[in-house]
């Protein structure tokens, strides 16, 4: 038998290759020109699951895309461990920001090039590979069962109902889910929450067709003017949010958690060194990691409206848009939160513009127990790992589906991720450490192996 260090040892330059053939299939799941390129990643992932050792392997098809999944079932008295993962990428848009094209991975000092190089191809493949190498080497410990879905960079929308009607099939006693990021190779770390979200497009109508600036400007209300100071309104001179009501249901930490949380390791002049920024910016009253971890925030995704071609057009637009999110923490609800923004947007809006909200996908806020065997198992795989414990953070990212797995099936996640805040998710030059992938892949099988011996 070999040990998972020599296995991947062994095998590392395959194991980068396989990543590769999967990272070329552009699955953006945003855009329906990649129809094709989804689905036939969906089935990339079947056939590897399948040549790894599982079985029933399936592609469920949805009202939109598949949904993975495989098992291997060695013993019905064993615990058994569900791993989600999600094969849809973010769109690669501005392609002229890349130094190298997002579907034609390169490695560069180290790091893997690619859009879903860490969210979440590299990611989930790793539980892929570690599931081989225990297969081979007669070293499962336990039941394993793969979820592996394609619609979650745009909200989960069919996985709710594939969970709800397959409760029996996705029976398990804990989620493990590589999806998220650790501080840094030298302090690996373990995220224990993930943030809510409330998503909506905003669209403000003046005049009831484009005018000329100079015969109607100054005597009809510009809807971009009006946009823009409904969304400076809504936070205060303190950035807080200024919608009545919106920190109603936040749970405020201890000054004992806050404390704890703070201890990790953070250096704020290295953080806005690496953005560029003279200086933070938030919430008063909170650090970075709290603004980040333990605040909801409000956040303009995008604005646009009237002219923004080449040269000038001397145009009052008829119309201006926003996409606005708002992260989450317990115990706001997303629904309730969506509600209020509505009515307050509406209610400040003044009677020269007609303003719209439409609501999008949302999400819930999850804290995920640190007292747990799973959570335990995780910390001794990484402790072994890495050498040093990992430390405990609050994520300030969104998986949607951890509340509903929670809700639906009554299990707990463990966010066992292996990425970094600064592998450039969702932007240009998306990026995921080969030593990451490596490191995750040795880490997975420990975690298995100890959640059941803990379970003994
Ligand atoms: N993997 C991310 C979420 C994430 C990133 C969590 C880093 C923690 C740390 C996930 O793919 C994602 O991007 N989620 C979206 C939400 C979704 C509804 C589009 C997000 O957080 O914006
Ligand atoms: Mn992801
Ligand atoms: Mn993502």
């Amino acid at each position: 038998m070999q040990t998972i260090q020599e296995y991947v040892e062994a095998n590392k330059q395959r194991f980068l290759d396989e990543l590769f053939d999967l990272l070329r299939l552009p699955s953006v799941s945003a855009d329906p020109k990649f129809k094709g390129d989804v689905e036939k990643t969906a089935a990339f992932v079947a056939e590897k699951l399948k040549e790894a050792g599982a079985d029933n392997v399936e592609i469920c098809q949805t009202a939109g895309y598949p949904i993975v999944y495989g098992e291997k079932i060695i013993d019905p008295a064993l615990p058994t461990v569900l791993t989600y993962g999600h094969y849809d990428v973010q769109p690669a848009d501005p392609y002229e920001l890349w130094d190298t094209p997002p579907f034609e991975p390169t490695i560069r000092d180290g790091k893997i090039y690619a859009r879903g190089s860490a969210d979440d191809k590299g990611q989930f493949y790793m539980h892929v590979k570690a599931f081989e190498y225990m297969m081979k080497n007669n070293a499962l410990p336990c039941n394993i069962k793969f979820m592996i879905e394609g619609e979650e960079e745009v909200g989960s929308i069919n996985l709710g109902n594939f969970v709800k009607e397959n409760k029996e099939k996705l029976k398990a006693d804990v989620i493990v889910i590589s999806d998220t990021s650790m501080i840094s190779l030298e302090t690996p770390s373990l995220e224990t929450g993930l943030r809510g979200l409330s998503y909506v497009e905003v669209e403000v109508t003046g005049p009831n067709r484009d005018l000329h600036s100079g015969v109607y400007g100054g005597a009809v209300a510009n809807p971009a003017t009006i946009l823009a100071k409904l969304i400076a309104s809504l936070h205060d001179e303190h950035n807080h949010i200024a919608i009545p009501g919106f920190y109603d249901d936040v749970v405020e930490l201890t000054q004992e958690e806050r404390d704890e949380l703070n201890k990790a390791p953070f250096e704020i002049e290295a953080y806005q060194e690496d953005l560029g920024i003279q200086e933070v910016w938030g919430e008063e009253g909170y650090s970075t990691i709290e603004r980040t971890g333990t605040r909801p925030t409000l956040e303009v995704n995008g604005i646009w409206g009237g002219y923004i071609g080449e040269g000038a057009k001397t145009v009052l637009p008829s119309k201006a848009y926003a996409k606005i999110s708002m992260r989450l923490v317990p115990n706001q609800n997303s629904q309730r939160i969506t509600d209020l923004f509505k009515k307050h947007f509406e209610a400040i809006a003044p009677d020269c513009v007609k303003v719209e909200v439409k609501p999008h996908h949302g999400g819930e806020p999850v804290v995920t127990p640190t007292d747990s065997i799973a959570y335990k198992a995780a910390e001794k795989a990484l402790t072994e790992t890495f050498g040093i414990k990992p430390i405990p953070t609050r994520g300030g990212g969104s998986i949607p589906i951890v509340a509903l797995f929670e809700e639906v099936l009554g299990l707990k996640t463990v966010l066992l991720g292996f990425g970094l805040n600064s592998d450039n998710l969702h932007s240009p030059n998306e990026k995921y450490g080969v030593e990451n992938y490596l490191k995750g892949i040795s880490t997975i099988p420990l975690f298995h192996k100890y959640y059941a011996e803990l379970n003994k």
